[in-house]
Order: structure tokens, then C-alpha cells, then sequence
């Protein structure tokens, strides 16, 4: 149910958070915005990650932070290009364009690691043909933070914002995204008609928008019927 990959690339952006590539068999398939079971090989200790390499990239990629006594991610922290990763091979997930009705705006809205997803499905040409305009708000404490992905986010032919809620240095957007969802400032004017919403989060942020959004009229959608918004809690939080 799994392969063994070797690692071809790791970065480190903070004391936090680092990123693994690793090869890709020719014949290993997913969907943008799936997860699977991540390991070291060694034991029986896996972690759900999202991928955030594109369905057609030639690497898988998985983003994670680092827990310094974490059962998986004090060791897989120590990680090396060389090295094999266990990567399960049954793809799974919510947060996918399936699950979603098409069209108009579609806006991601993540805090921390749960940027993950939103940047594979942000490497599938599909999403981009789907939807006429792409909103992408992320929000975490410090600048840092920002680093794996906000260079890619700022390129891409999108409406990218970032928020930073916890550094004195930021001169933007400095609120919680739902506070700022609340008071219109994020998905103003957004109606479940012409506005598509995917989340992905702590399990508070998540709950707090679905319950907005529920409350306004937009209906969660699953795998048995596409809906006008989708959610998954940010695995490894
Ligand atoms: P804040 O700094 O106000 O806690 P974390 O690193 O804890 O996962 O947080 C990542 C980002 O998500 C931070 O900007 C944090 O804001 C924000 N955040 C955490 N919990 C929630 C929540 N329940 N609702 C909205 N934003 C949240």
C-alpha cells in the first residue's frame, strides 16, 4: 500500500516548517488536493499529508512542520536527499475540484500548513481553466512563515493575499481571516451562486467558516454531491 521513494530535494524555511520532495514512479497517480500516509519506512508511525506537487509534476512534494517530540516529524525533520521516504499510494480527500460546483470565483482560504493542498491544486492547469478568477488567502503569525510558497502565490495569474497575524513588522493584512470574513473584508459581496470556497485549516478555522458559510446559504460538498464549498482540517498541525 505504500512505496518506498528516495528524497530528492528538502528545504528548511523555518524552525518550524520544511519541505520534502521525492521521485515519482511513472505510474503513481493522484488528484490535486488529495493527502496520503507519510513515514520513515522504519515503523508503523504515518501522518496524513497533502500533496503540494501538481498531478503532472515529475516530484511528489509534501510541506510539513516540525513537532520536537512529534511521533513522525522529530525524526522525519532529520530527513536527507538520499534518503527513502514511505509514501502510501492511496490517495484520498475532500478538497478536490470533484467535490466542488464549477465556475465563477474560487477562493482558498488557509491558515499555516494548510496552504498544502490549494498549492497542488494551484500546479493543475485544470483548476485554472474551471473558474474565471482565483482568490487565495493565507493567513499565518510571522513572515517567515510565508516563505516555502509566497514567492510561487505571488507569481501565479491570481488575487493572492497574505496575512500575517503576529509580527509588528507586517504592514498588511494583519486579522484573523474569519474576523476579517465577518466584516467583509475577505468574501464581501461573495454569494454561493457565483463564489466557490475551498478551506483548510486548524480544526477551529475550519469550523468557524463552515459555520458562516452555512449560516449565508452555501452547502458543504462531499464525494456523493458536489457542493459550494469544500473543507479539510490542515493534517499536521
Ligand atoms: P493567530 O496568530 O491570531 O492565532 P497556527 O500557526 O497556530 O496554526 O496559526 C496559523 C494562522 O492561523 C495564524 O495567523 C493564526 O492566527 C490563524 N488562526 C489560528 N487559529 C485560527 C482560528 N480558529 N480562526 C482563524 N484564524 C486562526
Amino acid at each position: 500500500m505504500s512505496d518506498l521513494l528516495s528524497v530528492t530535494e528538502v528545504e528548511h524555511y523555518t524552525d518550524r516548517l520544511f519541505r520534502i520532495r521525492t521521485e515519482r514512479p511513472s505510474t503513481y497517480r493522484f488528484t490535486a488536493g488529495e493527502f496520503t500516509m507519510i513515514g520513515m519506512g522504519d515503523d508503523d508511525i504515518n501522518r496524513a499529508y497533502s500533496y503540494t506537487s501538481g498531478p503532472y509534476d515529475e516530484y511528489l512534494e509534501f510541506y510539513s512542520i516540525k513537532v520536537p517530540d512529534g511521533p513522525l516529524t522529530s525524526r522525519l525533520q532529520h530527513i536527507q536527499v538520499g534518503d527513502m521516504l514511505e509514501v502510501g499510494n492511496r490517495p484520498t480527500g475532500t478538497l478536490t475540484l470533484a467535490n466542488l460546483e464549477l465556475g465563477g470565483n474560487l477562493w482558498m482560504l488557509a491558515t499555516g500548513t494548510g496552504i498544502a493542498p490549494f498549492i497542488s491544486l494551484l500546479r493543475d492547469p485544470d483548476t485554472y481553466q474551471q473558474f474565471d478568477k482565483i482568490h487565495v488567502v493565507w493567513s499565518v503569525r510571522t513572515q517567515p512563515e510565508l516563505l516555502a510558497y509566497n514567492d510561487f502565490l505571488q507569481e501565479l495569474d491570481i488575487d493572492y493575499t497574505p496575512v500575517v497575524t503576529q509580527d509588528p513588522e507586517w504592514q498588511e493584512l494583519n486579522q484573523r481571516i474569519t474576523k476579517m470574513i465577518s466584516a467583509g473584508v475577505i468574501l464581501g459581496g461573495a454569494q454561493p451562486t457565483t463564489d466557490k470556497v475551498m478551506i483548510c485549516g486548524s480544526m477551529a478555522f475550519n469550523t468557524d467558516v463552515k459555520d458562516m458559510l452555512t449560516a449565508w446559504g452555501w452547502q458543504e460538498g462531499t464525494r456523493r454531491a458536489a457542493g459550494t464549498f469544500v473543507q479539510e482540517k490542515a493534517f499536521v498541525q
